[in-house]
């Protein structure tokens, strides 16, 4: 017996975008099932239908999945395309797979983010209900931080869409702070931040749930692991570093690529490692 799935699932498990970029496809009258126009992403589909995307066939062959990190300089968004024409992640990467960004990190923040064409990771990585948590260093203004910052960032703060869950919180040096969060409203940590009275001055992504960004060089490329992309599988509030609890054991840290190409900020091409 086939088992039908929801039509955002069955795009996203083919690597077409991630499960919520295929409902806004879906609902944009781009995809049919069996010829006919489909709005609706819950609408059940299964192997055997004949589904396709801009009249293009989707879920014919099994497609590779692969998981990329990359140390995203600053300037360089983390959408798969920019109607400012700034360079994108996703050019970072290059090749030949149909790769979209796990999340996103503003233009201006550096360090760690994921791209891949497994929509499941992705979902998992990116729903709220997972709880993922992603760690922040934050330099920033009108240092010392003092223990009040601190205790309120902890407690969690009142900003104009609610209030933050508890963050796990380490000053790391006068001016610079370590946030472990597991929301990811918009420009959350710089929000936070800024509420505290310390604005921030430079953000970077240095931990998605057991992955460190390590001593991946600035505009740098990985393809992970199998074993790193079955931890990122299992990330969750248990095996996070969540707010409030020790860190765990983090399981895999991003070694520094082998030296192919300049490494430095900007540009496309040639950084990826290990690939
Ligand atoms: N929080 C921010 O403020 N910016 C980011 O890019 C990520 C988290």
């Amino acid at each position: 017996m086939v088992t039908a799935v929801r039509l955002a699932k069955f795009l996203a498990d083919a690597g077409v975008a991630s499960r919520r970029a295929s409902e806004e496809i879906i609902r944009s009258g781009r995809v049919r099932v069996g010829g006919e126009p489909v709005l609706d992403p819950a609408r059940g589909v299964d192997a055997d239908d004949d589904v396709t995307v801009d009249g293009r066939r989707v879920g014919a062959d099994p497609v590779r999945r692969v998981v990329y990190a990359v140390n995203k300089p600053a300037g360089v968004v983390s959408t798969a395309s920019d109607p400012q024409r700034r360079p994108t992640v996703v050019e970072l990467v290059g090749g030949p797979e149909r790769l979209y960004p796990v999340g996103r990190l503003d233009a201006d923040t550096t360090g760690l983010i994921l791209l891949t064409n497994d929509g499941e990771l992705a979902h998992r990585l990116t729903h709220p209900s997972f709880e993922v948590a992603k760690t922040y260093r934050a330099v920033v203004s009108r240092p010392p931080v003092r223990d009040a910052a601190v205790r309120a960032l902890r407690a969690g703060v009142e900003l104009d869409d609610g209030r933050t869950a508890p963050a796990r919180v380490t000053r790391v040096a006068a001016d610079t702070l370590e946030l472990t969060i597991h929301e990811g409203r918009k420009r959350q940590v710089r929000r936070m931040c800024e509420h505290v009275g310390h604005p921030v001055v430079s953000l970077q992504r240095v931990r998605i749930g057991p992955l460190r960004l390590g001593d991946l060089p600035l505009g740098r490329v990985r393809l992970l692991t199998a074993a790193e992309v079955d931890l990122l599988r299992s990330a969750g509030p248990s095996r996070n570093a969540s707010a409030g609890s020790a860190p765990r054991r983090v399981a895999a840290s991003l070694r520094s690529a082998p030296k192919r190409g300049p490494s430095g900020s900007g540009g496309r091409g040639g950084r990826r490692a290990g690939s």
